[in-house]
């Protein structure tokens, strides 16, 4: 098996990387630290992700990629040299053939930026392919040409939601919004309810422990930030329900935009999808309670899943080791 080819997922929040006859090689967060000349990486990943808040130049950390695009490209080509030399001094010999996903309906020129980045990264075979039928193919569904699915993979910085069949994306649209926002609503009602400043690791914390779609979840956790009136620190203990209300704002905008695609999905396409529910993917899909959520507003199914972040990048793999099938999908090069 070719082992030169890899499938790279360069999320706005984490970048997952599949190796052919490996799997998944590497799964870190899409940050990097910069030197103070900005000429090179002080950290990149993981490791950079712990510097967030403490550095004394609050803009040396920088997320290359952001709402799904590539915001910094030299960053993001950093970013991806980093990585790929990570894997390549265990497993790779050659600079690799790449599958990279990109966001629903993306335009020429950011693919242009992504192809930028991966050739500064020493990459020059880049197959392009649209994240949702990756995603798809990752979650394990059997999609073919005549059977479609839809799928809401809900990421960090951005959300794509898409019917696709095997032919490609039926209707879809990738909108700029994911767990970040949900992390600077919590952090505003925070400091409204409670006149408590806290930093977006504490607010994405909150989110991660005690966030919750579950009507009377009482779960419980203690936060740390700075009293707004006194300027002081001060701790609260926080419950599920307190943070209830911007986690609903987010996703009852998620599942309005989801109900807008739905409506311009051909009749028998639209029979089909509400046979099989939808499906959810990306990290924030692991929200408390999102199923009957989503089935209580929506009437309709939704299948959630276990490592919902990594079904895009193992998608990828999977395409990346049928070239028939990668030749179908992928954006056609020019
Ligand atoms: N248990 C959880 N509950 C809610 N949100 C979570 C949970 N675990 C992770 N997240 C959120 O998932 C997001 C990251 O998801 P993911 O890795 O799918 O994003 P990404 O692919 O990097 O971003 P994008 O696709 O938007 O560019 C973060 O905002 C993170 O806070
Ligand atoms: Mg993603």
């Amino acid at each position: 098996m070719k082992t030169n080819v890899v499938s790279i997922d360069m999320g706005s929040v984490n970048t997952g990387i599949y190796q052919l006859g490996y799997g998944v090689v590497l799964f870190e967060p899409s940050v990097v630290a910069l030197t103070t000349d900005r000429k090179k990486p002080k950290a990149v990943g993981v490791e950079a992700k712990k510097l967030i808040g403490m550095t004394a130049d609050a803009n040396s950390v920088v997320f290359p990629i952001i709402e799904g695009g590539v915001d910094n490209e030299k960053a993001a080509t950093m970013m991806a040299e980093n990585f790929l030399n990570k894997i390549t001094l265990k497993r790779l010999s050659l600079r690799p053939n790449v599958v990279l996903s990109v966001p629903c309906g993306i335009e020429a020129d950011e693919i242009n930026k992504y192809k930028r980045v991966l050739n500064g990264a020493g990459v020059y075979s880049i197959d392009f392919v649209e994240s949702p039928i990756l995603t798809a193919i990752g979650l394990g569904i059997p999609i073919s040409e005549s059977s479609p699915c839809f799928i809401i993979d809900v990421g960090g910085g951005a959300t794509n939601i898409a019917a696709v069949s095997l032919d490609g994306v039926i209707a879809g649209v990738n909108v700029n919004m994911g767990g970040r926002n949900i992390d600077a609503m919590i952090i505003n009602h925070i400091e409204d309810y409670f006149s408590l400043k806290i930093g977006t690791l504490t607010a994405e914390r909150m989110k991660v422990q005690i966030g919750s779609l579950v009507d009377n979840d009482v779960t419980r956790t203690t936060i740390n930030g700075r009293d707004t009136v006194t300027g002081k620190p001060r701790s609260v203990s926080v419950s599920a329900q307190d943070i209830l209300l911007p986690v609903q704002a987010f996703f009852d905008k998620v599942f309005e935009i989801a109900g807008m695609v739905m409506a311009k999905l051909p009749a028998e396409v639209s029979a089909e999808i509400r046979k099989t529910g939808v499906y959810f993917a990306g990290g924030t899909s692991k929200i408390l309670g999102l199923d009957n959520y989503f089935r209580d507003r929506m009437a309709m199914k939704a299948n959630v899943s276990e490592d919902p972040e990594m079904a895009t990048v193992i998608g990828g793999g999977i395409v990346a080791g049928d070239p028939e099938l990668l030749k179908k999908i992928r954006i056609p090069r020019k």
